[in-house]
């Protein structure tokens, strides 16, 4: 059945200027675009959003890295969404990624690895709702 996943194109990918080419790989790919915005995550923003990740060593710099320049955070719907959308952008590591996958074209390493991509429907709903009210979504 149609679902939707969430997804921010993180600020490595926005600096090197691959908004559009990631765009491009995502309609191409099938999935449609119901919201869409151009932001910059606060501090608190990004702690709260990456929180399940508190405890973990990277978790300083990766709310540094998220809060460093502005992101694309966008709700994509398709069939299998979350599972088909994490096919399309690869490994986090993106040495370990596909070929022809998001990160392993525009990803730096483990950490600036281009896109986020959520890893279940319950938390798609979640970060969705994080970023966008309901009447943001069409
Ligand atoms: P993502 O899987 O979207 O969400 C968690 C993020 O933490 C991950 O992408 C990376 O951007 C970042 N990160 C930094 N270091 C690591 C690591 N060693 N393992 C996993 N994620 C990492």
């Amino acid at each position: 059945t149609t679902n939707r996943t969430f997804t921010m194109i993180k600020p490595d990918a926005v600096e090197k200027g691959h908004i559009g080419a990631i765009l491009e790989k995502i309609n191409s790919a099938g999935f449609k675009i119901v919201a869409m915005k151009f932001t910059q995550l606060s501090k608190r923003d990004a702690e709260k959003f990456y929180e399940i990740h508190a405890e973990r060593p990277f978790f300083a710099d990766l709310v540094q890295f998220m809060t460093r320049g502005p992101i694309v955070a966008a709700v994509l719907e398709k069939e299998n969404a979350v599972e088909d959308f994490r096919a399309l952008i690869g490994a986090t590591n993106p040495a370990e990624a596909a070929e022809g996958t998001i990160r392993k074209m525009f990803a730096t390493d483990i950490s600036e690895n281009a896109v986020h991509g959520s890893d279940s429907d319950e938390n798609a709903a979640i970060e969705g709702a994080f970023h966008f009210s309901g009447r943001e979504m069409y």
